[in-house]
């Protein structure tokens, strides 16, 4: 079934992607870097984008007899991946070559067909804090008399970057920092330029490059559970200058596994009684997150999905008293290959219990670089759609999907896929699709 969109914008108002993008990411390790390796052998036809909707996803349009389902880069005016330059920061210096051997994601052999690409970037000193980042001592780091200019620094090398590029978007791969709480200096514009003059500690250097890049009127990425643009002082800057923002926390291995279980249980009313969750991970992510205070950041953020996806008030005969219990374990003879365990204790007929296992040997970066891909294309086309503010159609790509105070964000990777499909025909003005259906059988 299709039925026509309501408000449908008009698709030759979408700007072309003509030009270069330009992509700066905060934060060059094992994600950046598989990212940025992983467009440059793209692009050098040694891989295929496996992940990644944009370039290999379809969409289908119209009615299931028409057989119309075009490639989504065929369908939405996207920015081509030859035309995308890649710069950012880091708190460590040393080319992205090295920065990748670092990482272990990738192979020797892959990475040496792509080594003077990798060794061409560098990344800009960082505006960093180790208060908010308790294990990592950086090397390569601004310095300013006050957060305010740090910021100003911050926009400086983003003005430098502009002009080698004719659109940019900006995304936090960083590592997660410490949990923080919105409070007074978070709520509107004013108080958080005053708070960034004041020093005030409620202010991550996250927040610096964030404020830096809506501040030039470019999308920002929020990759990391970090509260960063998930205030109303940033929505508000967002929607001044017209520059989309959208996080937090790319939703990859475990998380996403389980946003695809929860809506099943919950679909068919079995309930579930207990959702131990643990990881054992030895990258730099896991060494960061061994700390409480940025552990405690990633447990909130992965917590969420099953309280959002269960609605224990709608259901507390099947999900009233369910134990959630999140773990992340550094364990560096792993390194990027993460494993993920969940024992998921679930309720049938008449209460009877039953149990899942599910052991996810993943890579992690490998599991994260397309979608940080997908999303940079995506926020760009919003940007050029007209759109700004948060983009909860994104909400497939994370963790803990931002949406608006009064919502509660939609966690289900089957709905959050619809919506972004939806958003795509709707965005072109095409018909959007309800899967009804009763027109094949008048
Ligand atoms: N890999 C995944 O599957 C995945 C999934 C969801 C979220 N994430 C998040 O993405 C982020 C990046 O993960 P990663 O595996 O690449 O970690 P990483 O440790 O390899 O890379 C993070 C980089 O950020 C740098 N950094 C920290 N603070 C900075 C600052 N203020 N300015 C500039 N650089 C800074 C660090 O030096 C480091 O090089 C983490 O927050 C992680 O939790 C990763």
């Amino acid at each position: 079934m299709s039925t026509p969109g309501a408000a449908t914008p008009d698709a030759a108002s979408i700007k072309p992607a003509k030009g270069k993008l330009g992509i700066m990411t905060v934060g060059m390790g094992a994600v950046c870097t598989t990212l940025i390796a992983g467009v440059e052998a793209v692009r050098k036809g040694i891989a295929k984008p496996i992940g990644s909707l944009t370039q290999m996803g379809t969409i289908r349009l119209g009615k299931r007899t028409e057989g119309k389902t075009p490639l989504i880069r065929d369908f939405v005016p996207l920015a081509k991946l030859d035309d995308i330059v890649f710069a950012g920061w880091d708190i460590f210096g040393g080319n992205l070559y090295d920065a990748a051997k670092t990482a272990e994601v990738l192979d020797k052999e892959t990475l040496e067909k792509i080594r003077p690409y990798l060794e061409s970037i560098e990344p800009m000193p960082a505006a960093f804090d180790q208060h908010y980042v308790k294990r990592l001592t950086g090397t390569r780091i601004k310095s300013g008399k006050n957060k305010r200019d740090l910021a100003e620094q911050l926009r400086k090398d983003i003005q430098e970057f502009k002009k080698k590029t004719d659109r940019q978007v900006v995304t936090w791969t960083g590592s997660t920092e410490i949990f923080l709480s919105p409070t007074a200096v978070h709520q509107t514009l004013a108080a958080f330029e005053k708070g960034m003059e004041n020093d005030d500690p409620g202010i991550a250097p996250s927040q610096l490059y964030a404020w830096a890049a809506l501040t030039e009127g470019i999308p920002f990425i929020n990759g990391a559970p970090n509260l960063t643009v998930d205030i109303p002082a940033m929505n508000e800057l967002s929607r001044k200058m017209n520059a989309p923002i959208c996080g937090r926390d790319f939703k990859t291995g475990q998380t996403m596994i389980k946003s695809v279980l929860a809506p099943a249980f919950k679909a068919r009313m079995l309930g579930v009684s207990g959702w131990f969750s643990t990881n054992i991970l030895g990258n730099r992510d896991g060494e960061v997150l061994d700390d409480p205070e940025s552990f405690k950041t990633k447990e909130e953020s992965k917590l969420g999905v099953l309280e959002y996806i269960l609605q224990p008030k709608l259901y507390p005969d099947l999900y009233g008293k369910i134990h959630h219990k999140v773990r992340i374990n550094y364990y560096p003879p792993r390194g990027d290959n993460k494993e993920g365990w969940d024992n998921i204790d679930i309720f049938g007929w008449l209460g009877y219990p039953m149990q899942i296992k599910v052991d996810f040997l993943c890579r992690d970066s490998i599991l994260a670089a397309p979608i940080v891909l997908d999303l940079v294309l995506f926020l760009d086309l919003a940007k050029r759609a007209g759109m700004r503010g948060i983009q909860e159609w994104l909400s497939f790509y994370f963790k803990s999907p931002m949406c608006a105070p009064e919502l509660y964000p939609e966690h289900d990777l089957f709905i959050q896929a619809m919506k972004l499909k939806n958003t795509l025909r709707w965005m072109m003005g095409e018909d959007l699709i309800t899967h009804l259906g009763q027109e094949y059988y008048d």
